[in-house]
């Protein structure tokens, strides 16, 4: 709801409020962000200006009281006394002096489109605040928009600037947001990384001066997601207050939080300002992106609700939202390029008796591409690959009761390439300089229209032309040398890619809704809000290890829900870290995701193919529950065990995971929120299976027979045989769960019963919580 009265702007969602009003000089001033208030007495939030502060500035003559530099505004300027940060540096005839003030406003039922840029998507309750500021010397005028999503508590900020002068301006910065809040204790969390070590949390107190985050490489990156938050002092998972901010963007972004010394902290989010131009023509405007705005007084997992459920009802495309993922078999950690319609027909029938359900043809199936040096930009399929076409591949895996899906990396070409060939003028390089490579290939200038028709022309033949229900859209390197000559300006390369990007996607894909896209970028270089309006899941990691993962998906999952978060089970062990982990781990960490299985199924035992398909169908049943129900992060109280549980109310699912084993471990408890206190439920761990080998030489203390560990028949026995793990029940109302259940004690080197965890290095239990007594 939005109302606006005597001069003071009211927005408020569900549990949540947002306020600001007009200041004596029009400046619109910052007065609260937080708890749900009923709009009245606002004059009592307001900063007091008692008295002239010693070398202020002050803005009007005679109102010596008044100093910007003191005033929490919801968007600063240049040279009216306010010297933190400024959100907006745009040079006109005078430079970069800026004062926005009131000029009108209005309240419009929904959203508000955007030009070229993905926004949030609207729906009931949803309404948007304009409100219209300017500086008539300078010739601009600044429009903010605050759409208020009312029952998912999140407000976006949206920023447009019109050059209204007579002289072209040259925008150097504009952010999407500014929001001025009292210090209270701040931290700022992070989510940051590298390939294949994506979105680790970081926690920094705030102190005096500037702490930002944000992405020069032309993706929203894995160094840092544009997701932050702020956690006031004491607030934890589950208490306290906590704010979230991100970006609805794909590119460079920067975000930053400075305190000043009087205890004031100013956030600034939007498009990063290095090398970044954008001029403005007389009439011209300009829109940063939209950024996203959600306040918590339950914790993080009480922010991190609100972003799930925006991003599931407000920003994933409308025909996969609240639609389950499908169990996905894709071919890449299993054969890499070494693909044809033989081997590939040979996973699929395998895959399709496991009960997967869709069926992705990774790297490597088109002309030219036995490694990647070669052919990206060329869409002919490789006739030795593939004999009858990719069409007839598609039929077959259907018949197989299958979905197909198919690999492409649209934005890339390799110098040893037809289409580099035809169009070497179609590169984004710098005329003179070698162009900078990466993964041997070079991005194409999507600021070119010609490159983007030729990309929407292809990929639609590619979809269309052989049935394909699902694309993998992968970006393999960062992104250097931006110059394009197809804008006005150099520095406004970057940003003119990616709406060039949006541009390329929007129409391949929304003449074809049911297509399900998942967006990669070397797993999750590009892990944003701006892709997962036109993507349904993104590819979190290159990294399939379930102990990074841990930390992956744990990170990913505080700003991102579960129906986004792409992850599959892989071999072990793992690809990327050598790190030998149990099965059911790979399974039990993958299930909170979109479940998939990139794996050589040849060389599987019948205990591992057993233990697959049980995985699969535990999965299957419980799949809304994994991919919709409510994400937590449950304390464990130490590093090396994990938590996370999803759903509530009457079912829920707990898993708790060993990072490193310790000897004589504690006693373990596992509490479980959000159930019904007096309501009783049972509790019980996930059958899976303990496979021999990792018990080596141990094997013998369980043996009727003695075995060598490592001979013939313990070869055979192990493939054949295997004990249970976890069996354990419980039983409890709501409110003994939330207390905690003692688990049945860890494996300490004193014996075996079906009921001892045996977890060691890396194991794991997924408990199901159901409610037993009808409500
Ligand atoms: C990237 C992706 C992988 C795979 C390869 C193929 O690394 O993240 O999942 O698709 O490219 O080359």
């Amino acid at each position: 709801m939005i109302e606006v009265a005597a001069d003071v702007f009211f927005l408020q969602t569900a549990n949540t409020s947002y306020w600001f009003a007009r200041t004596e000089h029009g400046h619109l001033e910052h007065l609260h962000y937080g708890p749900l208030l009923s709009p009245q007495h606002s004059s009592a939030l307001q900063v007091k200006r008692t008295i002239e502060l010693g070398s202020s500035v002050v803005y009007a003559p005679g109102d010596t009281a008044y100093s910007l530099d003191a005033v929490p505004l919801e968007y600063s300027g240049i040279g009216q006394g306010d010297y933190r940060l400024s959100p907006v540096e745009v040079f006109t005839e005078f430079g970069t002096d800026t004062d926005f003030t009131y000029r009108s406003h209005r309240i419009l039922p929904g959203t508000v489109p955007a030009v070229g840029l993905p926004t949030a998507d609207g729906g009931a309750g949803v309404e948007t605040l304009e409100v219209t500021l300017a500086d008539e010397v300078a010739g601009l005028e600044l429009v903010l928009l605050y759409t208020v999503f009312p029952e998912v508590d999140v407000i976006t900020r949206r920023t447009i600037l019109r050059n209204t002068g007579d002289s072209p301006a040259e925008i150097v910065k504009l952010a999407s947001l500014q929001l001025d809040l009292p210090d209270r204790g701040f931290t700022v969390r992070s989510f940051d990384g590298g390939w294949i070590h994506e979105a680790h949390a970081h926690d920094r107190p705030l102190s005096p001066g500037v702490f930002s985050i944000g992405s020069t490489t032309g993706a929203s990156s894995n160094r840092h997601n544009p997701g932050t938050l702020l956690l006031a002092r004491d607030a934890d998972d589950d208490h306290g207050w906590v704010y979230g901010v991100n970006l609805v963007y794909s590119g460079n972004h920067a975000t930053s939080f400075e305190r000043d010394a009087h205890g004031s902290v100013r956030v600034l989010s939007g498009i990063h300002p290095q090398a970044f131009r954008w001029i403005l023509a007389p009439g011209e405007g300009f829109e940063a992106p939209e950024a996203v705005l959600a306040f918590s007084a339950e914790g993080v997992n009480g922010l991190s609700d609100r972003m799930h459920r925006f991003v599931r009802e407000h920003v994933t495309p409308r025909a996969h939202r609240d639609v389950e993922r499908p169990v996905v078999y894709n071919s890449w950690e299993a054969a890499f390029f070494d693909i044809d319609e033989k081997r590939l027909l040979g996973l699929a029938k395998q895959a399709a008796k496991l009960g997967v359900e869709l069926f992705v043809i990774d790297d490597g199936w088109f002309a030219g591409r036995a490694d990647d040096t070669a052919a990206l930009g060329d869409y002919a399929v490789d006739a030795k690959k593939f004999p009858a076409g990719l069409g007839a591949f598609v039929n077959k895996v259907g018949k197989l009761g299958m979905a197909c899906g198919i690999w492409v990396e649209p934005e890339m070409v390799s110098e040893n390439s037809e289409l580099f060939r035809a169009h070497p003028e179609w590169m984004l390089r710098v005329p003179g300089k070698t162009p900078r490579e990466g993964r041997h290939q070079q991005v194409l200038d999507l600021c070119n229209p010609a490159v983007r028709d030729y990309l929407v022309e292809q990929l639609g033949a590619l979809i269309d032309d052989n049935g394909f229900g699902y694309v993998k859209w992968d970006m393999n390197r960062h992104i250097a040398a931006a110059y394009s000559p197809h804008v006005p300006h150099p520095g406004m390369t970057a940003h003119a890619y990616m709406l060039g990007l949006y541009d390329v996607i929007a129409r391949v894909f929304g003449p074809r809704p049911e297509v399900l896209l998942e967006m990669c970028s070397s797993g999750g270089n590009r892990f944003d809000l701006g892709m997962l309006r036109y993507a349904a899941m993104i590819w979190t990691s290159d990294d399939t290890d379930p102990i990074e993962r841990l930390s992956i998906q744990g990170g990913i999952a505080q700003l991102y829900p579960p129906s986004v978060i792409s992850a599959h089970v892989s071999a072990s062990p793992h690809q990327q870290t050598l790190r030998d982990t149990p099965l059911s781990t790979r399974f039990n960490v993958a299930a909170f995701g979109c479940l998939g299985y990139e794996y050589d199924l040849d060389f599987l035992t019948a205990e591992e193919k057993r233990e697959i398909t049980e995985q699969i169908a535990f999965y299957k049943e419980h799949r809304r529950t994994f991919q919709f129900g409510r994400f937590r992060r449950i304390p464990s109280g130490t590093e090396h065990r994990v938590i996370w549980q999803v759903g509530e109310g009457d079912a829920a699912i707990v898993g708790n995971f060993q990072r490193g084993v310790r000897a004589a471990p504690e006693r373990d408890i596992l509490p479980v929120a959000g159930l019904h206190p007096d309501a009783v439920y049972r509790v019980d761990a996930k059958p899976q299976r303990l496979m021999l080998e990792r018990l080596g030489a141990l094997v013998n203390h369980v043996s009727p027979v003695k075995l060598d560990p490592g001979g013939l028949v313990m070869n055979v026995v192990r493939k054949h045989k295997s004990l249970p793990d976890a069996v354990e029940s419980y039983r409890g109302t709501g409110a003994l769960l939330a207390v905690g259940i003692r688990l049945e004690m860890q494996f300490a080197g004193t014996g075996h019963t079906p009921a001892l965890r045996m977890l060691g290095d890396f194991g794991s239990t997924l408990y199901t919580v159901v409610r037993e007594d009808t409500p």
